[in-house]
């Protein structure tokens, strides 16, 4: 705790003495004009350091702080600090959110006191203290691939879909940077810090922008995850809530591809995606551009996104690393989580993403265990670079990179580039280019970063003929920057198909869906129809209208058009002489009523949104303030299905909706939850209503009976300066594991969806996997006794802990009368000693079978898959017991029951 104290109080002095440093400086290296006042700083600070020992006291404190502080600001400081004071001095046991918050508000008393030009309005709390800092690279995890490993993996040639072949990109690495260290070698100082700094908010053609040095042509960085934001001629992908939906590698990939070759073909070097945040709150604001919130759903899909955005030539960035699960305060919060809870759930995604060879990750803007993200030695430096062995490089999310400092804790590349968005100042830039001169940060830490940068664009070709940015960001209709390419191709086919496969069927009595020719059709709700302004009427699609196809914020995509439900039910409805009678209005009831008598079906439409924190909708600030539907919803199925006996109910939505006003209606007689499927929405759906295809989309989160049925809540509250605290103290139990642990009965569970077909499992079998290699023999013998996997670089991506341990395989036989798709789903139940949550997914696949028909499965389970993370030894580590398995079709539906014999 001492030791803890100190480095927070030592932290507040580096921080205070950076606020003014700041206020001196220039945004780039380019302006190097106060390098003398940066040197005088650094050297001050490293006195201060000297003294700030464990026994620092406050009074040290509060004097350095009035000396860093020009004199019309010290008041401000110094009261500020006494409140830091007290709980320090009283209580060695003052709360780290207590001491967090107090050195949050007094630092930005401090900082808004200096001098008025001051930029450093985003100074806060900064968790490391100035020193110097050697650094020594980290070591390349493989170069030799071994049994179980894709040969020879590029980015350009990964592994099929479902393969069981671990790629091996250390090779692919180690040939990049070695071409980055050619590169770099002879730049000056200045040169590699300027490609770890952007040129600063609209500073370039694309959301993020590295310049060009010497001949190098410097980095366009452009959202979303799923397509290219603040463009034309692209396409607008289903969101990535959509694709988990569909549990289908194929099409996880084939979205990737096709997302990768647009960013490619409009010249942008970063997509900023796939973002793999969990569903950890119902309500989080963002869910919908991630995969939901089971881990080991959200890494596959992450892993088969990063593979396919990379094999399409761009490069892609995990984000947001991490803990960055609600949408409130998320730049003044604090996630509380335990080490173990971290690598099972949260870091996993992004493990997964270095599996694929991901180019680059973004850290978030919260904090984690009080140190923020961007700065965060523990993330950074140990579990990303470290034990996952990362080669790529980490940049900061828009205005989380909080200190020059955060260098030294694994950041990268600062984004942007400038403090706060515009302010013309920047932490590096020529404060970085100060801090290596007077010796804080060692120079092979810059040409570590800059080399990382560079690597990750030789590792995807880029140096070879790539497309040159065609299009403006910030200004899409200015003719000069805008050359509108077209780089759609025949992508919306995959978007079809995807929005049709991650349509999830949730009831469906008496077989009222697929429709048979009906004679007659209500189409009811805005959500069926065209917005008012149009599809990309809203600004990041920042408001409720018309049917939703996508969230609000930075993970959207201007529309090339919007296939409605309406115009597509009515094109369809057409070929069976069908009448279509439709009702857009929410509020009107009666009218709704209406419009629905007398008629064979009535489809209605309704809708729950949701997007990131700097637009609110309807009060809605980013997060969900509620879980019921949107815009009267539950009243005008209500409406509908007093008057009409076969209502059917169209969910579009970002997350979970509470569905109890009318899921047990009789005259609802079917409902499909279609998620966010894109700009091919209304044929999507058409396929799905019509039977074209077969619903084969699963929950990848669970809908809940109540809010309060859910095992973590948004956390709410919290003053403008405070640093919140998140704790997560449901730890494994997200989602469907809080269900299954505490015994709650859900409305759907996790995993769940119906098809218009039904399927039969046989025949389990699992069977050990030996390799005849003995490589890593002595690493495997002692997992198999119960030891924790060694903590080294790499040690949590080693191939020995992810090549297939066991393999476990089952028929699957359509039984029904018509053509569909199943998704089998392993779940592990781990033995008593591991304190594991009772089921636990490890796997799933999708087959498509005609009536009759059957096909065998086969499973992987590595011993990854078999560990859990034993945070005092730092390793993976086989818990003592028995392990069993079932196999089935969702969280709570299991079929076949099997041993592992481990
Ligand atoms: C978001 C990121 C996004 C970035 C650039 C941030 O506010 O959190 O997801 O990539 O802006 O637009």
């Amino acid at each position: 705790m001492a030791l803890l104290l100190n480095t927070r109080l030592s932290a507040l002095c580096a921080l205070l003495l950076l606020a003014v440093s700041t206020d001196a400086q220039g945004p780039v290296s380019s302006q190097l004009t106060s390098l003398s006042e940066v040197s005088s700083v650094a050297s001050s600070v490293s006195s201060v350091l000297s003294s700030a020992t464990a026994s620092v006291s406050v009074s040290t404190l509060s004097s350095v702080a009035s000396s860093a502080v020009p004199s019309s600001g010290s008041s401000a400081s110094s009261s500020a600090l006494s409140t830091v004071s007290s709980p320090v001095s009283e209580s060695i046991s003052a709360s780290v959110s207590t001491l967090s918050s107090a050195v949050t508000s007094a630092v930005s008393s401090a900082a808004t006191t200096t001098a008025s030009s001051a930029p450093a309005t985003e100074t806060t709390l900064i968790t490391l203290p100035i020193s110097s800092y050697p650094f020594s690279s980290f070591p390349v995890p493989s170069a030799s691939p071994i049994p179980g490993t894709f040969p020879s993996t590029s980015p350009k040639s990964p592994p099929p879909p479902g393969s069981e072949l671990v790629p091996d990109f250390g090779p692919a690495w180690a040939k990049a940077h070695a071409q980055a260290q050619q590169r770099i070698a002879s730049w000056t100082l200045e040169q590699k810090v300027n490609v770890t700094t952007g040129v600063g908010w609209m500073g370039g053609r694309c959301v993020g922008n590295i310049g060009a040095v010497a001949d190098w042509p410097g980095l366009c960085l452009e959202d979303s995850p799923l397509g290219v934001r603040f463009t034309d001629f692209a396409t607008a992908f289903p969101a990535g809530i959509t694709v988990a939906a569909t549990w289908n590698r194929t099409l996880l990939r084939q979205r990737g591809v096709a997302m990768g070759r647009e960013f490619k073909g409009k010249g942008v070097h970063v997509a900023l995606g796939p973002m793999m945040n969990m569903g950890r709150i119902a309500q989080g604001g963002r869910n919908w551009e991630g995969f939901g919130a089971d881990p080991f759903l959200t890494g596959e899909a992450a892993y088969e996104t990063v593979l396919g955005l990379q094999q399409g030539g761009v490069q892609a960035c995990a984000k947001h690393y991490v803990n960055n699960d609600q949408e409130h305060k998320r730049d003044h919060e604090s996630s509380e989580v335990d080490d173990r809870t971290e690598h099972e759930i949260y870091v996993h995604p992004f493990m997964r993403s270095v599996q694929a060879g991901v180019a680059s990750v973004m850290c978030s803007y919260n904090q984690i265990n009080a140190s923020w993200a961007c700065e965060n030695e523990r993330t950074l430096n140990q579990i990303l670079k470290g034990e996952a062995g990362f080669q790529g490089y980490v940049m900061s999310d828009w205005g989380a990179h909080h200190s020059t400092l955060a260098a030294v804790a694994g950041l990268d590349m600062s984004m942007p580039g400038d403090i706060s968005f515009g302010s013309g100042t920047s932490w590096w830039g020529a404060n970085l280019t100060a801090f290596v001169e007077n010796g804080t940060i060692a120079e092979s830490r810059v040409n570590d970063m800059a080399e990382r940068i560079i690597a990750a664009w030789y590792l995807l070709d880029q140096d070879n003929n790539y497309p040159n940015v065609s299009f403006n960001a910030f200004f899409p209709d200015d003719p000069a920057t805008n050359e509108h390419v077209d780089v759609q191709d025949d992508h919306f086919k995959v978007v079809r198909e995807i929005g049709a496969a991650g349509t999830v069927l949730l009831k469906n009595v008496g077989d009222a869906l697929p429709l048979r020719k009906p004679r007659s059709i209500a189409i009811i709700g805005n959500d069926s129809g065209p917005s008012t302004r149009g599809p990309n009427g809203y600004p990041d699609r920042g408001g409720d209208d018309g049917t939703l196809a996508m969230g609000w914020g930075s993970g959207t995509a201007n529309f090339p058009y919007l296939i409605t439900p309406l115009e597509a039910l009515q094109a369809r409805a057409r070929k069976d002489r069908a009448s279509v009678a439709s009702f857009l209005g929410n509020w009107d009831l009666a009218g709704a009523a209406a419009a629905a008598v007398d008629q064979d079906v009535a489809l209605v439409f309704v809708n729950a949104d949701s997007g990131e924190d700097y637009i609110t909708v309807d009060g809605n600030e980013g997060d969900r303030k509620n879980l019921t539907l949107w815009g009267n919803a539950d009243a005008l199925v209500a409406a509908v299905a007093a008057v009409n006996r076969n209502t059917v109910v169209v969910v579009h939505a970002v997350g979970p909706a509470i569905l109890e006003p009318w899921i047990e209606n009789p005259n609802v007689t079917a409902v499909l939850w279609a998620s966010l499927p894109g700009q091919e929405s209304g044929n999507a759906l058409v396929d799905v209503l019509y039977g074209a295809v077969s619903p084969s989309g699963r929950l990848p989160y669970t809908i809940a009976r109540s809010p309060a049925d859910y095992g973590a809540q948004l956390t709410t509250g919290g003053t403008p300066s405070d640093i919140l605290l998140i704790e997560y103290a449901e730890g494994l139990n997200i989602d469907y594991r809080h269900f299954d642990s505490n015994n709650i009965e859900p409305r759907f569970e996790f995993g769940f969806g119906l098809s218009y077909t039904n399927f039969s499992y046989s025949d389990l079998q699992v069977r050990a996997v030996h390799h005849a290699d003995r490589t890593s023999a002595a690493l495997e013998a002692a997992w198999a006794k119960g030891e924790a996997s060694p903590d080294v670089e790499g040690g949590s991506t080693a191939i020995w802990l992810h090549r297939p341990v066991f393999e476990v395989s089952f028929r699957v036989t359509n039984t029904g009368k018509v053509k569909g798709g199943e998704i089998p789903q392993l779940y592990l139940h781990f033995p008593p000693s591991a304190a594991e949550p009772p089921s636990v997914l490890r796997g799933f696949a999708d087959v498509l079978l005609s009536p009759g028909e059957s096909k065998t499965v086969t499973l992987a389970l590595s011993r990854y898959d078999l560990s859990v993370w034993d945070a005092a030894r730092q390793g993976w580590r086989k818990p003592e017991g028995k392990f069993a398995l079932s196999v089935g079709a969702s969280s709570r539906d299991f079929r076949l029951r099997g041993g592992v014999p481990v």
